[in-house]
């Protein structure tokens, strides 16, 4: 580059469009096609000068200068990856009887007879964050998050740092797959932890809790550079879109991934049966302490991959895979204070204020008492010395009081009535079935309740619902207080209300914001105007809908329109849309009721109409829509002998088919086995389709 002291800011503009151009290209083939056409430092070099001209002519810092970005990747975080095969995640099992139930519910929902044993592969279960591994004929071409099982974040660059992660094939004995996702876990060992926080505490760094925490931390770097100093290792235990797959049980595949280069965890396993499956499980307990990584349980594995085809998922995890945990770490700690905190729905939540413990490896400091009765039933007071536990990820909890240890003068807890946020009243409600009074205790304040209104906006944009980057919970809290959003439409006219003329409270000049966060933020409002159907039922935060029972509205209402239009028809909760809504595979009385209370709500449709007005929410994309079932809704009866009951409802709904189980107008087929009685003639007199088994399978192409 010329002289930068002497360059006129002519020269400097000329010089910074061909290093502009150079950088763009260069990122273009580094990051999308994999192919980098110089080696590293001189790359970086050309980055340096970046820098030191527009250091020197600042008026050449435009927002879209690669000096303000990462590679292709936008400056505000990661590029998303849409995974073909959604990342699942894992059932728990927390004792030997539930594996065994765990085995029994294989059996039957194969049909397995009595002599038919199941073998299973055990592995450890690594505490690291799981990837997917893209191969293209062998060669690594892209890697990304977990996410939400759906959406992940493309790492790319950083995975390239990553400690026995090939990235090509090794073993040249059969040529690769065409396309292959290598999935497993990112992890960093015990004693680069310790390493790194040493060196973390002497630059006056980031401490980390524990090597998980630090390996995310470190994967999650902009800057690539950064996750390639510190040691993150990865071990393959899973794989995902495949063009073939190498072996016919869990057992081959892995001994696959380890020739082609892999870690494989030398732990694994295969196990004839349950039982040896549970002695598995024992010996790798014993050796935990040994290892030089964490992990928090065993994972088992229906060894054979037709089973596993066969068995497919529920919701968000496979029914031939279950982690079994190891046991809670405890400690003991005193109660120095209960306080109540208001949720979303208006649950009072009794929280414990502990002296700080380490359990495990982490400071703890609050623990949940979850509710009234809880507190009552264990009698847990202030100034009460508690034996507490962690599991994993879970809140800590109050296992028990040591009674032996309470202070004389102390006195049973006295549980607010009044919620404590808004002061209305705080009532337990009685269940009208059963007669019985809920154990949690609600605020009934409604949105008058500032708890539940900043609740609800920080469930509407947290990671699972409309997931805005950069846009956290506290944020929402300071934002709610200073009136500048109030309702979720608000956060999509923050920014043009932030532009008015006159406005005195602009959020640059608020503290930690400025002109670059500032755009940064609107930027990713504006990334999340259109939302996929599902996330945006889930972001609504009605009572029970979590994200299970946000894809089963959304798969059978397909549009928010129809889900819409349909709900708000419910005003007595009967007619043809309560009935269609609770005809939904898995939609029970009490879900039905809260959502149709939802859409009863006059100040929920004023929300909704100001929303919409913002946002545009997609219409829901059924899963395999090629079949010729999707979209159809059909009816099994009668004793099935091909399948089991549950095997054909599952196919089914794997190939976008609605399962239901009663007989309407709506019902396109009914599958009949052996003995079928009213139904049949119900769907006859309806002129509804009916189909014996083999028909069935032959029309969805089994
Ligand atoms: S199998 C469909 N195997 O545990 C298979 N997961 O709770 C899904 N994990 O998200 C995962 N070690 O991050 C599997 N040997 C192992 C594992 C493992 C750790 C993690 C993984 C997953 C989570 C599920």
């Amino acid at each position: 580059m010329a002289d930068l002291k002497n360059m006129t800011s002519e020269e400097a503009k000329e010089v910074h469009l061909t290093l502009v151009d150079t950088i763009r290209k260069h990122d273009e083939s580094y990051y999308r096609e994999d192919d980098p056409a110089i080696p590293d430092a001189e790359y970086d070099e050309l980055r340096k000068q970046l820098l030191e001209l527009e250091a020197r002519f600042p008026e050449l810092v435009t927002p879209d200068s690669p000096s303000q970005s990462l590679g292709v990747a936008p400056a505000k975080g990661f590029g998303k990856v849409k995974h073909k095969v959604s990342m699942l995640s894992l059932d728990n099992a927390f004792s030997n009887d539930e594996l065994r139930e765990f085995e029994g519910r294989i059996r039957r929902f194969l049909g397995l007879g009595p002599a038919e044993e199941v073998a299973f592969f055990a592995e450890p279960k690594i505490d690291g964050l799981s990837a997917s591994l893209r191969y293209k004929k062998g060669r690594f071409i892209q890697g990304a998050t977990r996410g939400d099982g759906q959406v992940g974040e493309d790492i790319t660059a950083n995975l390239r740092g990553v400690t026995d992660l090939p990235l090509e094939f090794a073993g040249a004995k059969a040529p690769p797959p065409d396309l292959f996702e290598i999935r497993g876990e990112v992890y960093m060992s015990k004693a680069d932890f310790l390493e790194l926080n040493k060196a973390q505490a002497e630059s006056g760094g980031k401490i980390f809790a524990n090597p998980r925490n630090a390996a995310a931390g470190s994967l999650r770097q902009l800057d690539h550079s950064i996750t390639a100093s510190r040691k993150l290792r990865f071990f393959a235990y899973a794989w995902g879109e495949a063009s073939s797959v190498p072996g016919q049980t869990q057992a081959e595949v892995l001994a696959a991934f380890k020739n082609w280069g892999f870690s494989v965890n030398p732990l694994s396993e295969v196990c004839a049966n349950m039982e040896e499956a549970i002695d598995a499980y024992r010996k790798i307990e014993e050796l935990r302490a040994e290892l030089d990584y964490d992990i928090d349980g065993v994972v088992f594995k229906v060894n054979r991959l037709e089973w596993q085809s066969r068995l497919g998922f529920v919701s968000r995890s496979p029914r031939w895979a279950i982690a079994h945990k190891f046991p809670a770490e405890r400690a003991t700690t005193i109660i120095e204070d209960i306080e109540i905190q208001v949720g979303r729905t208006g649950a009072l939540t009794p929280v414990a204020r502990l002296h700080p413990v380490t359990v495990g490896g982490v400071v703890v400091s609050n623990a949940t008492l979850h509710n009234e009765d809880e507190i009552i039933r264990k009698d847990i007071r202030i100034g009460d010395t508690v034996v507490v536990q962690r599991a994993g990820d879970v809140i800590p909890q109050v296992v028990e009081v040591n009674l032996e240890k309470r202070p004389k003068d102390s006195a049973p807890y006295e549980f607010p009535t009044r919620c404590p946020i808004c002061g209305s009243h705080a009532v337990k409600e009685v269940n009208e079935t059963t007669g019985k009074e809920d154990a949690v205790r609600r605020c009934t304040g409604g949105l008058i309740c500032r708890a539940q209104a900043v609740e609800r906006l920080k469930h509407f944009i947290s990671r699972n619902a409309l997931d805005i980057e950069g846009l956290g919970a506290k944020l929402i809290e300071s934002f709610y207080q200073d009136g500048l959003i109030k309702t979720p439409a608000d956060i999509f006219t923050l920014e043009k209300r932030d532009a008015e003329p006159g406005n005195l409270q602009r959020i640059k000049n608020r503290e930690g914001f400025g002109e670059k966060a500032t755009r940064n933020l609107f930027d990713a409002i504006d990334d999340k105007r259109e939302v996929p159907l599902d996330r945006f039922v889930y972001a609504l935060g009605i009572r029970h809908i979590g994200q299970g029972n946000a894809r089963l509205l959304a798969r059978n209402y397909l549009s928010f329109d129809k889900l819409r239009s349909s709900l708000s028809d419910t005003s007595d909760n009967a007619g043809d849309a309560y009935a269609e809504l609770l005809d939904i595979d898995g939609i029970g009385a009490a879900v039905a009721d809260a959502v149709t209370e939802f859409f009863r709500e006059d100040r929920n449709q004023e929300m909704l109409d100001d929303l919409l007005a913002e946002v545009t929410v997609t219409d829901f994309d059924p899963p395999a829509q090629d079949s010729a079932v999707a979209g159809k809704t059909v009816v099994f009866t009668g004793t099935l002998e091909l399948m089991t009951r549950q095997e054909m409802k599952a196919k089914a709904e794997g190939l976008g088919a609605k399962v239901s189980g009663s007989i309407s107008a709506k019902t396109d087929y009914l599958v009949a086995g052996a003995n079928a009685g009213s139904k049949l003639k119900k769907a006859k007199d309806l002129d509804v389709t009916v189909l014996n088994e083999q028909e069935w399978l032959d029309l969805i192409g089994n």
